[in-house]
């Protein structure tokens, strides 16, 4: 198992595993998907066994303290140098749950953010996870304003 950052073309796999994910409400689109390649490869994180796309983590990095849906698609609003790294998506393919290949790239990206002197990383979940993403240090924060796929999402931080 390797880890490495995006490049543009590595969309064809990512949109697969994105498709393989989530239901198709709140799977980011194509578009989104090469939008943010675009804007930032580097803060996509690819997990890979012999070439093959497993896992991935993505998101923008921002000054902005609470992720809206709005991030998802609009890439104008990465700031590289911001404050806080922003998580939009974990996935691992079926076949692979459950042998820690999420939990590898999410020390990755903390351990990145920590190296980059970010205030911390941010993501939202559904209620079922957040005792997973407890497991890395991220605190639940409560109910979030985002209606992303219309499903309810809990604000969860890890302040480094
Ligand atoms: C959520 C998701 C990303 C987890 O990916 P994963 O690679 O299976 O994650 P991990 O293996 O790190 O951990 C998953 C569980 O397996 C457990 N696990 C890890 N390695 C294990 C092993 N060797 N044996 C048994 N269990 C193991 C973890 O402890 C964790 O258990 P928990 O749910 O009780 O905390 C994946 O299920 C997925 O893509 N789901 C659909 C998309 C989604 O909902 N993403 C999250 C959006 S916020």
């Amino acid at each position: 198992m390797q880890i490495r950052y995006a490049v543009p073309s590595d969309l064809d796999a990512i949109a697969a595993v994105e498709a393989q994910c989530f239901p198709a409400a709140e799977a980011a689109p194509r578009t989104q998907l090469t939008n943010r390649l675009a804007a930032y490869p580097n803060h996509f994180w690819l997990l890979e066994e012999e070439g093959q796309l497993i896992s991935f983590v993505d998101g923008m990095v921002t000054d902005e303290p609470i992720l809206r849906d709005e991030m998802y698609e609009n890439v104008a609003l990465h700031t590289e140098t911001g404050a806080w790294q922003m998580i939009f998506g974990v996935n691992t393919i079926p076949s692979h749950r459950r042998q820690g290949c999420a939990a590898q790239l999410l020390r990755r990206v903390i351990a990145d953010a920590r190296v980059q002197e970010r205030r911390g990383v941010v993501l939202t979940c559904k209620a079922h996870l957040t005792h997973y993403y407890a497991k890395f240090g991220f605190l639940d924060e409560g109910i979030s304003a985002s209606t992303h796929g219309g499903a309810v999402w809990h604000d969860m931080r890890l302040k480094l």
